[in-house]
């Protein structure tokens, strides 16, 4: 038996790669490689010790996802395969419908043809909108998303809400990810965004060696302790360590969960700054820049549906994040 992690050679997709193989399961991992590098499936094995089977396929491609599944003996599912640029998505949205959307469904009729009933899906806590107050929790309304890149991850979610309710036998958990940053501490895997960062961490690193000549903070006048966006910073590993708890209790489990992946505590732009500069001893130029439309002031979730039901709980601290992902930056030069 086998777990198929569709984007496994992906940021996150990596990363749960390496703790789903040492947790001592089989995996199989399918990637169009259009947002990550081959070699990722040679370093996750260099971590692990463990082999894997890596296919570049497009997994919206129903045959090539039947063949996938006639050579292998699936039985799970970790569905990270997907566009997630928010600007991007807002630009091309129905390059977004298509792509996000359309790989889902294939593979939730390939699982249904093969009697396969475990998906855990790649969500986010863009689902949440601008409408709820953190901390979020799962029972809050979800919509009203401010980009296709979040509605995506919303129409996903009720795709598989009534997918679940229409097959008994499917098991599916939608896991909300706030905000991913650090590396495995190997060094060898980590965030590796194409082209100019979106994201802070990776523009910080990025700002520290010198790629990049200053941060820019986008805006210091929202209602938070000293005016810059407040979000919950999670450790990818902590992240990867609750698809193995999700993909636990989904085995046992029937029907549709919502559940926060976040450690409950949030930090400003600022207070990363000065954590990833205190902890590894290097300068990050900045300047106040004016605020990115779209974002919200504070975004950080109430983590306690994950502890109760996965037994799951975050382990690493800011520290933690700030020199891991400072370790891969330097390991990339
Ligand atoms: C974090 C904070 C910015 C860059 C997005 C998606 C979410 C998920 C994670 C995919 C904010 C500030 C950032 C910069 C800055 N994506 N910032 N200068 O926007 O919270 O979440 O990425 O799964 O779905 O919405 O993350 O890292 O872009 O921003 O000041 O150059 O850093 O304003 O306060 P975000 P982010």
């Amino acid at each position: 038996m086998a777990v198929l992690l569709t984007g496994g050679t992906g940021y996150i997709g990596s990363h749960t790669a390496v703790c789903m193989l040492e947790a001592g399961y089989d995996v199989v991992i399918a990637d169009d490689l259009s947002n990550s590098a081959a070699d990722v499936a040679d370093r996750i094995r260099q971590i692990t010790g463990r082999d894997l089977r890596f296919y570049q396929i497009d997994v919206s491609d129903r045959a090539a996802v039947r063949a996938l599944f006639d050579e292998n003996d699936i039985d799970a599912v970790i569905h990270f395969a997907g566009f997630k640029a928010v600007g991007e998505s807002v630009r091309e949205p129905l390059k977004y419908y298509r792509n996000n959307l359309d790989t889902t469904l294939t593979l939730l009729e390939v699982m249904a043809e093969r009697n396969v009933g475990v998906f855990i899906f790649s969500s986010s806590a863009t689902v949440y909108g601008d409408r709820n107050p953190a901390p979020y929790t799962e029972d809050m309304e979800t919509g009203r998303c401010s980009n296709p890149y979040g509605w995506t991850k919303e129409m996903i979610e009720r795709i598989l809400e009534s997918a679940c309710v229409a097959d008994g036998n499917l098991s599916a958990v939608a896991l909300r990810y706030f905000n991913p940053i650090g590396a495995h501490e190997s060094g060898l895997i980590g965030d590796d965004p194409n082209g100019i960062p979106n994201n802070l961490m990776p523009f910080i690193t990025q700002t520290a060696a010198g790629i990049r000549e200053r941060l820019s903070v986008f805006g210091d006048d929202y209602p938070t302790p000293d005016g810059t966006g407040v979000r919950d910073y999670i450790h990818v590993v902590d992240l990867a360590k609750g698809h193995v708890a999700a993909y636990r209790y989904a085995c046992d489990h029937k029907g549709f969960e919502a559940i926060n992946l976040g450690t409950g505590v949030g930090y400003s732009v600022l207070d990363i700054v000065k954590t990833f500069e205190r902890v590894n001893g290097v300068r990050v130029p900045y300047v106040i820049a004016a605020r990115r439309p779209g974002d919200l002031a504070s975004v950080y979730s109430d983590p306690s549906k994950a502890k109760a039901l996965l037994g799951w709980e975050t382990e690493k601290s800011l520290e933690d994040m700030c020199r891991d992902a400072w370790n891969y930056q330097k390991n990339r030069l």
